[in-house]
């Protein structure tokens, strides 16, 4: 919040109005609580009303794609089979499927089944059988916005612990969800969610995180689910991020595969689930815009 606007010069958000009636006072109460050693946003993730229209769109899409699978997945189908899917749907929606070449990763979906944590990379010869739970994770490009989500799925009859498993993951995102407002601090959430999962048995993945996202794949902030109530970055309207734990039935440890380098997988071999939602911070509270 560094730049020097004249209180008289057009706001830096693009709503015409000036500064001083508009985020004049919004800049300095960021800049007090700044002040007070807390992380705070930079102004290049708030976004404005023009933008957060064009990810709402981006994550129509992303929500059309997800559920396109949640249709058609099934005991019996490859990995692959759900690359097909998400990449026939997503260019039929006009849309690109954001992991294909991130980073050289080389598909179109995550498909991460059982021990593995995130990142599974899908394959004709990964085939889902019944009583897996399986992590499906998209991400669309849309007119150059951004937007990120991850379902779980059981496969036909699952045991009642990987069922649980599934189902809590699914409450800490909606436990830390009600922790996401104006003025608070992303820790808010996260402790809110390290404690679903710790008071249910289960443990969550430190070293990967989530993020802010819309106007690129992976902005700030990096987004712990083992975070303390009242650190880490302030959450301010315009914000948007990812809800996105990744609980673990067993250890928390995990283990990253040194052949193709993306898939990580619990180090116990013990099942693992997430679910993704993607956040607005809002004036009076937060919305949900992917799911
Ligand atoms: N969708 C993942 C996330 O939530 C990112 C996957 S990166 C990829 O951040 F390249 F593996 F797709
Ligand atoms: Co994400």
């Amino acid at each position: 919040m560094s730049d020097k606007i004249g209180r008289n010069d057009p706001c830096w958000c693009g709503s015409g109005k000036k500064y001083k009636k508009c985020h004049e006072q919004f800049d300095d109460k960021i800049a007090y609580i700044k002040s007070q050693g807390h992380i705070v946003p930079d102004r290049s993730i708030i976004k404005t009303p023009e933008q957060i229209e064009k990810i709402k769109e981006s994550c129509k899409i992303n929500i059309a794609v997800l559920d396109y699978v949640a249709d058609n997945i099934k005991a019996g189908m490859s990995t692959q089979d759900i690359d097909d899917l998400v990449s026939s749907k997503t260019a039929e929606l006009g849309a690109i499927a954001a992991p294909l070449n991130y980073e050289g990763y080389p598909k179109s979906v995550c498909t991460s089944i059982n021990e593995v944590v995130c990142h599974g990379i899908p394959s004709k010869d990964v085939i889902l059988r019944e009583g897996d739970i399986i992590n499906v994770d998209c991400s669309t490009i849309y007119k150059g916005y951004f937007s990120d989500s991850s379902r779980m799925f059981c496969i036909g009859e699952v045991s009642p612990e990987k069922k649980k498993l599934v189902d809590v993951v699914k409450e800490c995102c909606e436990i830390g969800l009600e922790k996401v407002k104006p003025w608070g601090f992303l820790g808010d959430m996260g402790q809110a969610v390290h404690e679903h999962a710790v008071r249910n048995g289960y443990s969550v993945v430190r070293e990967i995180g989530g993020h802010g996202v819309g106007l690129q794949f992976h902005e700030d902030p990096w987004v712990s689910y083992v975070s303390k109530a009242g650190e880490e970055m302030l959450m301010v309207p315009g914000m948007i991020f990812t809800i996105e734990p990744m609980v673990n039935m067993g250890t928390d440890k995990v283990i990253l595969n040194k052949e193709d380098k993306w898939t990580i997988t619990t180090a116990d071999k013990k099942p693992s689930a997430q679910w993704e939602i993607m956040v607005l911070v809002t004036e009076e509270g937060a919305e949900v815009l992917a799911y």
